[in-house]
């Protein structure tokens, strides 16, 4: 659909409007009484928020590659139907394919309480067929208000259960990494990617000085994130999640990526709700699973 074609099905004044984004990617342009978001159709990717009178509160690379087909640096990367490598296949993409494919937008709607609602649907090709050969729909709803609520919505249309992962692998701005502790997965047993997923417990708060990379397993407990230089605290709450992943790349495989920019990740953190490795959910036939996570900010005390 072109964009003159979505705006005249979909946009709203005072709230929606579609452009052609960076690198010439559609996007959903979101501008409330509450808050600003950009939205890519490629990816259902939430790329930007911003709160009225707050700074941004996703991270998105200034030096990222915005072009068809390719993930994008920042924002709220959608991993789905599969969390990190392919189990057995070793040359499907890292995360699944959710979030390198277009979508389509199915509704949008201005709330009651002035926030604005997007309904995105997963568009299903031979490609992702190939992929993914199980009969199913995916659909991403995102609610920009004073909060950012996103929901994925999972229903097996098929006869035979299947596995699935998941996560908003969600990049949060935060003032510098040095000044700022993660909360909410005290006591929680992780696995350390770079300690060749050795079994851990996590004893106090989650503090980053090198390259983390940590899947937290059996935890639906909300995150804070409480940054000390933009003195500000984000709540990260997350509904029918048991994992939670923490990445920060680190100085030298930040600069192997390549699109960080210089002391990019001193800038980012990532804290992903999702349900991975020992979480993988088992949707049955007919049934449908949601994931969701409702994203906040608050004045640090
Ligand atoms: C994290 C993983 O969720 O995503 C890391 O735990 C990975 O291992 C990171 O490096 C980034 O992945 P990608 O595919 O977006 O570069």
């Amino acid at each position: 659909m072109t964009i003159d074609n979505l705006n005249q099905r979909f946009a709203l004044p005072g709230h929606i409007q579609f452009k052609e984004g960076p690198g010439g990617l559609a996007v959903a342009e979101i501008a409330n009484a509450h808050a600003e978001a950009m939205i890519a159709l490629q990816g259902a990717h939430v790329m930007t928020f911003q709160p009225r009178g707050q700074e941004p509160v996703l991270w998105l690379s200034r030096f990222g590659k915005f072009a068809p087909g390719k993930s994008i640096r920042g924002g709220v990367p959608i991993c789905w139907p599969w969390f990190g490598p392919h189990a057995t296949e070793a040359g499907f993409p890292g995360h699944g394919f959710a979030r390198t494919v277009m979508w389509e937008v199915k509704q949008t709607q201005a709330l009651p309480d002035g926030a604005s609602f997007l309904r995105f649907g997963l568009i299903e090709t031979e490609a992702t067929r190939a992929q993914w050969p199980h009969p199913s729909t995916v659909e991403l709803q995102v609610t920009v208000g004073a909060e950012l609520k996103i929901e994925l919505v999972t229903c097996n249309t098929g006869s035979a259960p299947f596995q699935l992962g998941e996560a908003f692998h969600t990049y949060f701005q935060i003032g510098d990494v040095a000044e700022m502790e993660i909360r909410g997965l005290e006591g929680c047993t992780y696995l350390d990617k770079v300690d060749n997923f050795a079994r851990k417990t996590q004893e106090d708060a989650v503090t980053i000085e090198s390259e983390v990379d940590r899947v937290y397993l059996d935890t639906a407990a909300d995150c804070l994130i409480d940054d000390r230089r933009l003195n500000r605290r984000i709540r990260i709450a997350k509904h029918n999640s048991l994992s939670t992943v923490v990445w920060n790349p680190w100085t030298e495989k930040a600069e192997k990526m390549g699109d960080f920019g210089p002391e990019g990740h001193r800038g980012m953190v990532c804290v992903e709700s999702g349900n991975a490795v020992d979480n993988v959910v088992t949707v049955a036939p007919g049934a449908t699973h949601s994931l969701a996570t409702v994203i906040g900010v608050e004045a640090l005390g």
